[in-house]
């Protein structure tokens, strides 16, 4: 198994390229399904995830190549050959569910695993599911022999119908979105997620000749239509590594400027820097991240959907807190379960309580180099952080939920004066 060694790291300094966002292009590989014609997605970042999901595609018949070098994905999935998608892929990344509208759309039927991936908290489908069988779909949940369930949609034709989701599920809203696109009538997703991988989806669908109104607020509006084509498309830039290169600026003192991203997908995270005293530059090249001052404030941040600040950036912002000047209050509101880090930064010496879905965080701790794990993907690039500002050299183990969703992080990183390397 692979580790990650970082040792304490100067101000990293120069510029850096944000990569295609994680988030945005599963679902877009996963829309591809759609259609039997040919589909090219653009400036695909180089992840396992993405590795899995063009696995997953395969798997239900497509054919699909990925040319690393040009960033381009190509998919045709003229035949789906299977309803149901193998049990080994699933487990490895839980967007996989992400795939199962459209199979449901295109074929009447889709079979999947109970979804695995990053372990925070419980991660249901119920959403997704309750979306599905009001368009009509008969929804079983079964546990099979081993304990590991499944769960099957089957329905003739989905028809339209108006679903409120309990909570903005990002996912949920996702499938739905592409379920409702081949649908017989017109769907609406109430109280649907907002964040900018939804609207790169429905820009994408609408490209490939779907109805798809309203992505971007809270109300989705989707006329179906009886086929789509195939459409090319460009991933939006990765706004989760924007916002973990801008507090890797921040936790070293450093000066880094940011290119290919959308200051606009990062709002909150330019807001709480600032109220740091980090200095936050929106130029023509890209986002400048600088500290100038000795001491850094604490603030506090509190999680929420988009537009509020992104749980995904919680466990680096938290991982830069226990540096700053003075206490701060960390709340995760969107996952029940999302402080497995704090355990892994406390071998660093880091103070920080937590009480549920709130943690307190000292602030002004001296971090130390420690043997940590990554516990999920976000954890993990927490802990580079941690490593980059501590005394000493920090082994982070479980490295590949780092390389399930960071593309080249520490090549990027060592390109910026970082004192970082894999390990076999
Ligand atoms: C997506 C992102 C993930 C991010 C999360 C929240 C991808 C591949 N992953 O995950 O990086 O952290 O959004 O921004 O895009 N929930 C239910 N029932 C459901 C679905 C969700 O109760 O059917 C709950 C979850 O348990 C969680 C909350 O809703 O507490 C948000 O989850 P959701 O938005 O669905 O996250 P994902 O789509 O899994």
């Amino acid at each position: 198994m692979s580790k990650i060694l970082v040792k304490k790291s100067g101000a990293l300094k120069g510029r850096v390229e944000v990569s295609g966002s994680k988030n945005a292009v599963l679902p877009l590989l996963a829309a591809t399904l759609l259609t039997g014609e040919e589909c090219v997605i653009a400036d695909v970042p180089d992840l396992k995830d993405v590795e899995v999901m063009c696995k997953l595609l395969e798997s239900f018949g497509a054919s699909v190549s990925f040319d690393k070098e040009k960033k381009k994905i190509r998919v045709k999935a003229e035949k789906i050959t299977t309803s149901e998608a193998p049990c080994e892929l699933v487990k490895l990344m839980r967007a996989s569910v992400v795939a199962m509208g459209p199979i449901l759309a295109r074929t009447g039927k889709a079979k999947v695993p109970l979804p695995g991936g990053c372990a925070i908290g419980d991660r249901p489908i119920n959403l997704h599911l309750k979306g599905f069988h009001a368009m009509g779909a008969d929804v079983e949940t079964k546990e099979d022999e081993e304990q590991s369930g499944y769960v099957q949609a089957v329905c003739k034709q989905l028809k339209g119908a108006e679903i409120y989701l309990d909570n903005p599920s990002v996912g949920a809203t996702e499938n739905l979105m592409m379920a409702a696109v081949l649908a017989k009538g017109t769907t609406v997703i109430e109280n649907a997620a907002e964040e900018p991988e939804i609207v790169d989806l429905a820009n994408y669908l609408n490209k490939m000749g779907a109805n798809v109104k309203g992505a971007g607020t809270d109300l989705i509006k989707i006329e179906g239509v009886k086929k789509l084509h195939g459409a090319n498309h460009a991933v939006i830039p990765d706004r989760i590594e924007a916002g973990t290169f801008m507090l890797a600026a921040a936790i070293t003192k450093g000066d880094i400027l940011i290119t290919n991203m959308l200051p606009n997908h990062v709002r909150p995270v330019i807001a709480k820097l600032r109220e740091c005293g980090v200095v936050v530059e929106d130029t023509d090249e890209g986002l400048r991240v600088s500290v100038k001052r000795q001491i850094l404030r604490a603030t506090d941040i509190k999680t929420l959907p988009y537009p509020g600040f992104p749980t995904d950036m919680q466990p680096q912002f938290m991982t830069f807190l226990t540096t700053v000047s003075g206490p701060s209050v960390v709340q995760e509101t969107v996952f029940e379960n999302r402080f497995m880090h704090i355990k892994e930064l406390k071998k660093m010496k880091a103070t920080i309580i937590a009480r549920g879905r709130r943690a307190i965080v000292a602030g002004g701790s001296k971090l130390e180099g420690a043997k940590v794990r990554a516990t999920d993907l976000r954890a993990g690039a927490a802990l580079i952080l941690a490593g980059l500002a501590a005394k000493g050299e920090t082994e982070i183990s479980d490295i590949y939920h780092i390389e399930r969703g960071y593309d080249g992080i520490c090549g990027k990183l060592t390109a910026l004066g970082a004192n970082i390397k894999i390990v076999p």
